[in-house]
């Protein structure tokens, strides 16, 4: 049985990861710090599956990472371990840099240390997948073309910047150690279990309270949206496939406005959740912007789609759809994620910004 060392499985898109590996029969050993993102109940299904083994701990931990490796010999690492949020990292930019950078930089020389002592036949099969995102490349404008694996870096938070600094550690562990490294660049996923300080799962949750649906600026900047069910797949596609050293462009084909995007959502819930206090988009308000704000993501996939044969399953009509029935569903899960230390974040980044209202 093949066996990934995933880090930050606990998250949003790693636990996804995580599960779609288990359903295909893949080992997985799970190094998640359990930041305010990480959430165990993410994997409750996977709770006596003695084939998934949890381990809290960091990724900037190299003596757990080399146990961890030594003792479990995965045939892939797969790094999702990272802070996340753009408007975190505007707020407290160091923990990006700690995380982001330094931890990535400590776990790659973990692996390269003892990926170097492998026997040869399983130091050439040996896979380290870098799950990176398509806003180390910045912004574009409306009729730019879209970011494809040649477009240069051009970072403009400190989030985006933190990654674009992993990324080129990662590329240069391929240069200087020959450590057969991967790198994806995706563009915004949503999909169950997103943590609701993201566009998507906050319109979603805030609606369903009747607070309002905070969209900075204009609402007229573009993101291009994928399932993460589709992201995990093209990230299996990558690993099977991918050339190693190479990066891989990942997107949806489905840009939007943001105010595009919070509309569908008030639109599918007023036809599954109707609410007697009127439409929800009369909840819609224009806040103050976020500093540096990337205008325009968009990816061109071609290379992942010919190279690998992946193609993207659901639409995003249909997956936002899915979405919103999963957050209606799963009302315990987003009573524990929205208590605590998510109230201090809500305060923290709205407050400014509800004062300096828009509308
Ligand atoms: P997330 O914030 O939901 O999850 C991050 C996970 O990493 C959490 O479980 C957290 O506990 C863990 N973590 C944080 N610091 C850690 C450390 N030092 N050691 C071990 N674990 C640690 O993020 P996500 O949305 O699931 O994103 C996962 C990865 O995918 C990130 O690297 C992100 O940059 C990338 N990405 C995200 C998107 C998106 O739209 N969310 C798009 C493209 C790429
Ligand atoms: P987000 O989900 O934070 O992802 P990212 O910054 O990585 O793209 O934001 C998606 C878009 O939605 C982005 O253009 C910022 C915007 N946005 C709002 O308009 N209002 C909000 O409350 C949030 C969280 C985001």
């Amino acid at each position: 049985m093949p066996r990934h060392l995933v880090t930050g499985g606990a998250g949003f898109i790693g636990s996804c990861y995580v599960l779609q590996a288990r359903h295909k029969n893949v080992s997985i050993v799970n190094l998640d710090k359990l930041t305010y993102a990480g959430n165990l109940e993410n994997l409750s299904s996977l709770a006596d599956d003695p084939e998934h083994i949890f381990v809290r701990g960091s990724i900037g931990n190299a003596e757990l990472v080399m146990y961890l490796l030594e003792t479990y010999q995965p045939d892939a690492v797969v790094n999702f371990a990272a802070e996340s949020h753009v408007d975190r990292s505007i707020k407290d930019p160091n923990e990006f840099v700690t995380t982001n950078v330094l931890g990535t930089c400590t776990l790659l020389n973990a692996v390269k240390d003892w990926w170097l002592k492998r026997p040869a036949a399983q130091k050439v099969a040996f896979r380290f997948l870098h799950v990176s995102t398509d806003e180390v490349f910045g912004a574009l404008k409306p009729d730019d073309p879209p970011f494809s694996e040649t477009t240069p870096y051009s970072p403009n938070s400190p989030y985006s910047a933190s990654k674009a600094g992993s990324d080129h550690l990662v590329r240069s562990f391929s240069e200087t150690y020959g450590l057969p490294v991967l790198i994806s660049n995706c563009s915004n996923n949503y999909g169950p279990r997103q943590f609701p300080e993201k566009l998507i799962p906050l319109t979603i949750l805030n609606a369903l309270e009747r607070k309002l649906l905070p969209i900075y600026g204009k609402g007229d900047n573009i993101r291009d949206w994928l399932h993460v069910e589709d992201h995990c797949s093209a990230l299996d596609c990558i690993l099977e496939s991918g050339n190693v050293g190479e990066s891989y462009c990942v997107g949806g084909r489905s840009e939007r406005t943001n105010l595009e995007v919070v509309q569908v959502i008030c639109g599918i819930l007023d036809e599954v959740a109707p609410s007697a206090a009127g439409p929800y988009s009369d909840l819609i308000r224009y806040v103050a912007d976020r500093p540096g704000h990337d205008f325009r993501y968009a990816i061109d996939c071609s290379k992942i789609e010919s190279k690998t044969f992946w193609k993207p399953e659901h639409s995003f009509e249909s997956g936002l759809r899915e979405t919103i029935s999963w957050y209606l569903c799963n009302q315990s899960w987003v009573q524990h994620v929205r208590s605590g230390e998510y109230h201090t974040w809500i305060t923290t980044n709205y407050a400014q910004r509800n004062k300096e209202d828009h509308a």
